[in-house]
């Protein structure tokens, strides 16, 4: 299947940066859907200063930044899906909502069209099982910032075909992306191996050991991280970060996982990170 038309399903920090690589490096025409204008409208805003920056730096002109946006149409329809030759979601890290996204996915889109997702850690299986075709639904990983990292860890459910898996690994490479292939296991490998750490930086600022500053201070500086654990758990945003501890706690059932409480405490103060101004640290 020829893939011209690609869909994104929600406008936040991954879904306007999926939106931005397919536009920008795969050339295709993106329909960027969330749920109100005001998202789908704080999306391509964020998507045309990025391009500015790239403008601004000689990386790209004004007209080949007018081309990329031009390549966007907004949505706030499901039903525009049926247009899509591949759709991504990107909603927030729910699985409730993530079941219903795909069931209603699964009536739109038309028959073949692969249905991918960048759950965090949501079983790629279980998404599967609520649609009815269970061998087109694929897990499509991407990176926070997006536009910066080649990372896509691409992960296959239980019934995912051979022909998805290929489709899905030739898409990432035409988004300038490098693909890493992985088993549906809870966390997969990059939140399974990262996020115990940051919630560990946690407990450590929890217990007083140090400030934030401190614990960051010393992974980028003794560990060559490029910023530190309680820095990235700001900008991944933190109701994220504890649902991934969530769901890596109860998918093995072993207390090793166990969420830091203050990490709950922050959510449920609404101290997000990065995107609402306040978290470990405060942004201005
Ligand atoms: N969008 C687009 N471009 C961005 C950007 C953004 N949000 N943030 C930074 N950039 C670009 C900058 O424009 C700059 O581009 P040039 O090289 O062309 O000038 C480049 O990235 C470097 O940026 P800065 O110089 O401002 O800052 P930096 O060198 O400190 O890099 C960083 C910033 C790329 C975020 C770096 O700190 C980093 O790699 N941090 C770790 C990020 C990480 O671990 N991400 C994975 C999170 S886990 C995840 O996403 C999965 C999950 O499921 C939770």
């Amino acid at each position: 299947m020829t893939i011209k038309t690609f869909g994104v399903i929600g406008a936040g920090q991954m879904g306007n940066g999926i939106a931005q690589v397919a536009a920008q490096f795969g050339g295709l025409n993106v329909i960027m859907n969330d749920i109100a204008d005001q998202f789908v409208d704080r999306g391509f805003d964020t998507i045309s200063k990025n391009l500015d920056r790239l403008v601004s730096k000689d990386k790209m002109t004004a007209d080949q930044k007018g081309e990329i946006l031009g390549r966007i149409k907004k949505s706030t329809n499901l039903e525009d899906m049926k247009d899509a030759d591949f759709v991504v979601e990107a909603a927030v890290e729910r699985e409730d909502l993530k079941l219903n996204i795909f069931r209603k996915l699964d009536e739109v889109c038309k028959l073949g069209v692969i249905l991918a997702t960048n759950t965090s850690s949501i079983p790629i299986t279980r998404i599967a099982g609520a649609t009815k075709r269970p061998d087109k639904v694929i897990g499509m990983h991407f990176m926070n910032p997006v536009p910066v990292m080649k990372l896509v860890e691409i992960i296959r459910g239980l019934a995912t075909s051979q022909e998805t898996y290929d489709l899905t690994q030739k898409l990432t490479i035409q988004f300038s992306k490098t693909p890493v292939e992985c088993n549906d296991f809870p966390g997969f490998i990059s939140n399974r191996v990262l996020m115990p750490m940051i919630n560990e930086a946690v407990y450590t600022l929890m217990e007083g050991v140090g400030t934030p500053k401190a614990i960051d201070d010393i992974m980028v500086l003794g560990m060559n991280h490029p910023m530190g654990p309680l820095a990235l758990a700001d900008l991944i945003g933190l109701d994220t970060c504890w649902a991934i501890m969530d769901v890596l706690h109860k998918g093995f059932g072993d207390s090793k996982y166990r969420p830091c409480p203050l990490l709950k405490k922050y959510v449920d103060a609404g101290y997000l990170g990065r995107k609402v101004g306040r978290g470990f640290y405060e942004y201005k």
